[in-house]
């Protein structure tokens, strides 16, 4: 199956009560990981690529080709996105030029006016070439500089200003941060949720900052309007840390374990394992 945006795949799941997987890529492996995770459990997924891990894989196009082809080779049939994650006004043209199926436009840092009259050159942009459009109310924390900053909490007249102009999901904080939460982390605030929920009419909710929030708050989330959950840190982590016992358990040095087909296949496996409890949670299995 060809890239497809993530609208139909959002809109079923606002339907069914469930949530599709935003994962970030890094490279071939993480991708193949991925793609295949989807297929084996039949669930649509949304792979994400940041502007710096779009740079490391030499480009959008690079990035474009690969998951094009991947599909293809690999004879994955499951709707798959393949969406720019917190794109630049620049960043976002490209990835739109190179052929992704689907665009955050985050214009979350800038003055709520820049934000919207941007915003809205993308809602037409994606609607004339049927991409889909996540935009961003307020900035999503995280670390910065060795320093977690706690989350914000965005405002729900905002959001349905933004909402408003046609975007296909919203992403806003909801007291979620990016990488780990720190031990005094107050957790979601679903009373600013269920209000964006009510202001934004239904329209699907994003969840930044996937990795290490409890199941029941993920959960309580999805039922409170979050369509799609985005999940990076914690693949990291799995794929470092199965990594890191292959070569401690001294498998690098025996016969041909300095293979990069082998060295990297735990820390694939990790990969795998961390996506699949991740799709069963979010209710996604079998949806495609
Ligand atoms: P984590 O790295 O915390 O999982 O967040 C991912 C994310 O929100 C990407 O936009």
């Amino acid at each position: 199956m060809a890239l497809v945006s993530a609208k139909e795949m959002l809109t079923k799941a606002v339907e069914g009560g469930y949530a599709v997987g935003h994962f970030n890529i890094n490279n071939l492996e993480w991708t193949k990981a991925i793609l295949q995770t989807a297929q084996e459990l039949q669930s649509p997924v949304i792979l994400g690529v940041s502007e710096g891990a779009a740079k490391y894989m030499c480009g959008y196009t690079v990035v474009s080709n690969m998951v094009k082809a991947m599909i293809e080779e690999l004879n994955i049939t499951v709707p798959v996105a393949l969406h720019l994650d917190h794109g630049t006004y620049e960043g976002a043209k490209k990835a739109i030029a190179a052929g992704f199926s689907s665009i955050q436009f985050d214009g979350g840092h800038a003055p709520i006016e820049d934000n919207l009259a941007k915003t809205a050159e993308f809602v037409a942009i994606c609607n004339e070439k049927g991409l889909s459009l996540e935009a961003e109310v307020g900035s999503i924390g995280g670390e910065e500089d060795g320093v977690i900053g706690m989350g914000e909490l965005a405002d729900p007249a905002q959001c349905k200003t933004i909402a408003d102009l046609g975007i296909t999901m919203l992403a806003a904080g909801i007291g979620n941060i990016h990488g780990k939460y720190p031990a005094n982390w107050q957790g979601l605030n679903f009373d600013v949720l269920s209000e964006i929920h009510k202001a934004c009419s239904g329209k699907p909710l994003v969840l930044h900052g996937g990795t290490g929030i409890p199941a029941e708050m993920v959960k309580k989330a999805i039922s409170l309007g979050v369509a799609k959950v985005n999940v990076n840190t914690e693949c990291q982590l799995a794929f470092a840390a199965a990594t890191r016992k292959y070569v401690e358990d001294g498998k690098d040095l025996s016969g041909k374990g300095f293979d990069p087909r082998k060295l990297l296949a735990p820390g694939v496996e990790a990969i795998k394992a961390t996506v699949k409890e991740k799709m069963e949670l979010f209710g996604s299995v079998g949806k495609a």
